[in-house]
């Protein structure tokens, strides 16, 4: 491995396992379609980061997204990596010198999906498997709506929960940031997380002020985004979701 001019990231036990889930997933999801040669099966990484991080404690180097998706058997007939970072794509390349089935992207993925996602056709035989991998709030629903639309795109998403708590979805409504209220509304697609996220309060109260709104939990919020990924995105299998957590057991993704 060539040393870069940059830190890998340093990622917590949470992001292994992701790792691990993305590439067992690929190996399911190219050997399902191995017997159909037809089809042309691609790999989409829109957050791809530089193919390697160290783990955190350790300084162990772990294969990140893109690796694990390039050593996939049965391989996946072509991948296109994003990120917006010049110094991760860079080491990325290192890593893909030679390979003629790899498209590099520097930049927003939101812009470049939009641009990706409707050239993966149904109907010509094309399929994609594509992991949304961001830190927090930086995806747009068109990107997700896009690939709901295609019936020919699987996507493995990772739901920032604790970006969402953090910086939006407050125990008070009125005194959470706005620019926090604003990337959640881009990653929802509208302000119909507001439904999910908060309830009135039963407690009456004697002056006739409005009641109060009482925040829900992660289930209650996560269960409305699975409901808006069928009903509103179209795709029609939406798994079970899993908690990832931190080293002090909150959920993180
Ligand atoms: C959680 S890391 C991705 C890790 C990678 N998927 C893996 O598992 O090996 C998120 C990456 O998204 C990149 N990023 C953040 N915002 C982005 C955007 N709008 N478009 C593309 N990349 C972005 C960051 O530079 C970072 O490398």
């Amino acid at each position: 491995m060539s040393t870069p001019a940059f830190r890998f990231d340093e990622v917590g036990a949470w992001s292994v396992i992701k790792l691990e889930i993305v590439e067992k997933f690929g190996v399911a999801y190219t050997k399902a379609f191995a017997n159909n040669p037809r089809l042309k099966k691609y790999y989409i990484d829109g957050f791809s980061g530089a193919g390697v991080h160290l783990a955190r404690g350790t300084g162990a180097v772990i294969e990140g997204s893109p690796a694990r998706a390039l050593k996939v058997q049965p391989p996946f007939d072509g991948f296109c990596f994003i990120d917006m970072n010049a110094d991760k794509t860079a080491h990325l390349q290192t890593l893909c010198q030679g390979r003629a089935d790899v498209d590099i992207h520097t930049g927003d993925c939101n812009s470049y999906l939009k641009e990706v996602l409707p050239t993966i056709r149904y109907e010509k035989y094309n399929r994609a498997l594509c992991l949304l991998d961001p830190y927090g709030l930086h995806l747009d629903w068109e990107v997700i709506a896009l690939a709901g639309a295609s019936r020919a795109v699987d996507m493995f998403l990772n739901f920032p929960v604790m970006d969402m708590n953090r910086n939006a979805i407050w125990h008070n409504p009125d005194k959470a940031p706005k620019g926090g209220i604003e990337r959640l509304n881009r990653f929802w697609g509208d302000e119909t997380w507001r439904d999910a996220a908060y309830v009135e309060s039963p407690q009456t109260n004697l002056f006739g002020d409005p009641p109060d709104l009482v925040k829900q939990g992660n289930d209650a919020i996560v269960a409305a985004f699975q409901k808006r990924l069928k009903e509103v995105a179209g795709f029609e299998h939406v798994p079970e979701p899993l908690a990832m957590r931190n080293s002090n057991n909150a959920v993180v993704y």
